[in-house]
């Protein structure tokens, strides 16, 4: 055998899922966007969304108190921005200005979509037994939108350290219903 042991700091970087997304909250009358690619979807309708926040961020706080957030899905053109958000804490900075986000209202949540993403899920956290042991948030999504016009989003998926894929080529093999 020609592999090598891989250290097991490493093994998100082989398994990390995609694509990476700008989560939004709203708490004491501030929104706030973090970006986040620790995500697994868990059921298909209503659609259910398992989201490990680090209690140090200031947006796990905002999650656990007001049990409302919006995943945004960035592209490519908002890299940079999706990457500053990653890297300065909404405690001290405004990121929708720093970063030029325009958030725009939600339909069923108060925290707001990010016009710049392409698809917006508005979510509701359903279940908080996994947040104390894995910082878990278990989330229902109950409003999705998408920009049609963008038919081949080229989203990020985050591979650490600064590296990241950008979704390409598709491709279509039969498969059942969904
Ligand atoms: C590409 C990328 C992915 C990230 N993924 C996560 C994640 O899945 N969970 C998490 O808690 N923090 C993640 N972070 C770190 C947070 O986005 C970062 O700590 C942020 O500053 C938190 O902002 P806040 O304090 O305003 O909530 C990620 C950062 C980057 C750059």
């Amino acid at each position: 055998m020609n592999k090598k042991s891989l250290p097991l700091s490493r093994v998100y970087r082989l398994l990390e899922p995609g694509p990476v997304l700008l989560v939004t909250t709203f708490h004491r009358a501030r929104a706030n966007v973090m970006t986040l690619s620790w995500h697994t979807m868990m059921d298909f309708e209503p659609p259910v969304v398992g989201c490990v926040l680090s209690e140090a961020n200031f947006s796990f706080a905002a999650l656990k108190a007001t049990r409302e957030c919006v995943l945004n899905v960035p592209t490519v053109e908002l890299a940079r921005q999706t990457v500053g958000c990653g890297n300065a804490s909404g405690r001290r900075v405004d990121k929708f200005a720093r970063f030029g986000l325009t958030p725009l209202p939600a339909s069923a949540v108060a925290p707001p979509l990010i016009a710049e993403c392409f698809a917006n899920l508005e979510c509701r956290v359903a279940d908080t037994r996994m947040v104390r042991r894995y910082n878990l948030f278990v989330l229902e999504v109950v409003k999705a939108w998408i920009d049609p016009a963008v038919t081949a989003p080229g989203t990020l998926h985050h591979e650490g350290r600064g590296a990241f894929m950008v979704a390409g080529e598709r491709i279509r093999l039969p498969s059942r219903k969904k």
